[in-house]
């Protein structure tokens, strides 16, 4: 199996592919000035504020702050994994991608074939089943469902009996260990072992590349419990993954929207009226890690819960998620059925035009937000107001900067009568309160940048990587004073151990780093500095010899201040210091 791709290779494949020809095979560029521009396509707009710096090979959207590289593009666009981006890029450059043969990700990799290998297998057996078997046909027939649907959704039937499986694919010792490592089969004390699925229509959960990683088991009759799941494995983590998602990416070129419940069922029967694009959390609340995978498959989410108290419950889970993850260009709404309802039953009572019609009038976030809270005081006290702005601000607070967050703190302070400066001042100071907090409890002394020279000098360096071979930033860089410098230091030490690393490649090393949001920004960052090109080595050579005159300030101010002695190396430092 495959292991680890060697970093050379991808800095190789960035720097020899053009961005602005990925980006054009997919998205329309026009030519504007020194960029390329379009219509974004991760938001909805009219006018185009979306551009693509073939000079950088990074995209940036002005709108909704959508960035990045090639890679990064191509994850977001097509929806793919890191390494399939990698693999979608190589093969369009007609290249093999290499994998490194050692390491512990090779092994990791290795372990995990057998699993997938007979889950496929199991999911197959299952399927055959299902034909044969009169009584789930009746079933699945009862509750309105296709020879067709079940196919595309490979739904099949686990027959009675405590060995089917293992007696069909338990042929080896190897396989038998695959079956209860997925959870297939059970391993009873005194080694016996038994099927866990019996007598059950089965449902195969995918993952984003449609390979089976677990199952969901319903009971014909009535009985308990009603579904049993595939227990978490190797290959299958319930809060991460969304049964129907691949799916949907199969039955439709352009997603919309896609809709958010809570069965199995319930997406089979919406994909049975022709409703192809609704997912399933596994029997869990919705996380913030299935929030924002569907928010990298389409712009709008609609949750959709039961019409009960339990449902209510889930759908309050999932705003409060959704606001952590939450840009500007992404939309949440909510769409509450009648009690005693649920997808299932509701798409087969009315059809699919009517629910749909629900689907478009479904309570948007803030109405949902505002709506619960009001409800929960009295507002026509100054107590209930302060008790609204209190509870809306711990939630507010959770925001990424957006135009939404601030709309949101423009309606709160429309309804508690306070000003949105006076209730934005609250909400900072609660998150600064919270980041000072987390930095007395974790110091990273020289690792934030803060200050904004050395903002600058990154973003130069970033987008520039050639300026390290021009000025190299001095060696007290490493352990200086000033925040941001020793991160400098770091990416001019990249840059000279590999110095053909184009400005692209360098990001996607520090992709996964703690860097990597900083760079992120930095690497799109314009300033007056930054577009200058003209001059750019003399102004970085400058920002450098700056920064090193105030951190070397800093740092023998320090050192008398508090009456430390200097070396003979340092005082002839300090002397010509002063003299400059
Ligand atoms: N669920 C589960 N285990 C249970 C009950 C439910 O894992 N014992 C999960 C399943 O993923 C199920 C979802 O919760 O699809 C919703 O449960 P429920 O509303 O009870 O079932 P329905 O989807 O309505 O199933 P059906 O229509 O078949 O009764
Ligand atoms: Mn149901």
């Amino acid at each position: 199996m495959a292991g680890r791709i060697p970093q050379n290779f991808i800095d190789d494949l960035i720097g020899r592919s053009d961005i602005v020809e990925v980006i054009n095979s997919r998205v329309s560029l026009k030519r504007k000035g020194k960029e390329f521009s379009a219509c974004c396509p991760f938001h909805n707009e009219k006018t185009p504020s979306f551009t693509v710096s073939e000079a950088k090979q990074f995209y940036y959207c002005f709108g909704c702050h959508a960035k990045g590289n090639v890679i990064g593009f191509l994850m977001d666009y097509e929806h793919l994994s890191y390494i399939d981006a990698i693999e979608s890029l190589a093969a369009d450059a007609h290249v093999d991608v290499p994998h490194e043969d050692s390491g512990f990700t090779n092994k990791n990799q290795e372990d995990k074939q057998p699993y997938y290998n007979i889950l496929k297998q199991a999911s197959e057996l299952f399927q055959q089943e299902l034909k044969t078997s009169e009584r789930a046909i009746e079933y699945l027939k009862q509750r309105g469902l296709s020879g067709e649907i079940a196919k595309q959704f490979k739904i099949g039937y686990a027959p009675d009996g405590w060995s089917f499986l293992s007696d069909r694919l338990g042929t080896s010792n190897e396989n038998l260990n695959s079956l209860i490592k997925t959870g297939l089969v059970v391993n009873k004390e005194n080694d016996k072992t038994y099927d866990r699925f019996r007598d059950r229509i089965i449902f195969p959960i995918t993952d984003q590349r449609g390979r089976i990683i677990g199952f969901g088991g319903r009971i014909l009759d009535k009985g308990e419990p009603k579904y049993l799941n595939s227990p978490e494995n190797a290959v299958f983590h319930k809060g991460y993954e969304l049964y129907g998602l691949y799916e949907t990416k199969q039955a439709l070129r352009q997603i919309d929207r896609i809709i958010v419940v809570e069965g199995y069922m319930d997406v089979v029967a919406l994909a049975q009226s022709d409703i192809n694009y609704a997912v399933a959390s596994l029997g869990t609340a919705t996380t913030t890690d299935q929030i924002q995978k569907t928010f990298r498959t389409t712009h709008e989410i609609v949750f959709c819960y039961d019409g009960d108290n339990a449902g209510k419950k889930a759908a309050w889970r999932a705003l409060e998620n959704t606001l952590t993850v939450i840009r500007d260009g992404m939309i949440a709404k909510f769409l509450f059925l009648p009690e005693k309802e649920d997808p299932d039953t509701m798409v087969r009572k009315e059809g699919k035009e009517a629910f749909e019609r629900r689907i478009i009038n479904a309570t948007t976030l803030s109405d949902f937000l505002f709506d619960k809270l009001k409800s929960e005081v009295d507002l026509a006290t100054n107590e209930g107001k302060a008790q609204l702005a209190n509870k809306a601000n711990k939630l507010i607070q959770k925001m990424h900067n957006s135009l939404f967050k601030d709309l949101l703190i423009e309606e709160l302070s429309t309804l508690v009568g306070l000003s949105q400066q006076h209730l934005e001042s609250k909400i900072s100071s609660a998150s600064q309160e919270k980041r000072k907090h987390a930095q007395t409890t974790k110091p990273i002394r020289g690792q934030q940048v803060q200050n904004n020279k050395t903002r600058i000098a990154i973003a130069l360096l970033l987008q520039n990587p050639d300026l390290a071979n021009q000025h190299k930033v001095p060696d007290t860089f490493q352990d200086a004073f000033t925040k941001g410098l020793p991160l400098l230091y770091e990416l001019q030490k990249t840059i000279e151990t590999n110095t053909q690393l184009t400005a692209a490649a360098l990001l996607e090393r520090f992709r996964d780093s703690e860097h990597e949001k900083a760079f992120n920004i930095l690497s799109v960052l314009q300033t007056p500095e930054t577009e200058n090109t003209d001059n750019i080595n003399e102004v970085y050579k400058n920002l450098i010899e700056r920064l090193h005159y105030e951190d070397r300030d800093e740092y023998f101010s320090h050192k008398l201040e508090n009456n430390v002695s200097l070396t003979a190396e340092e005082k002839k430092e300090y002397l010509a210091h002063c003299m400059k």
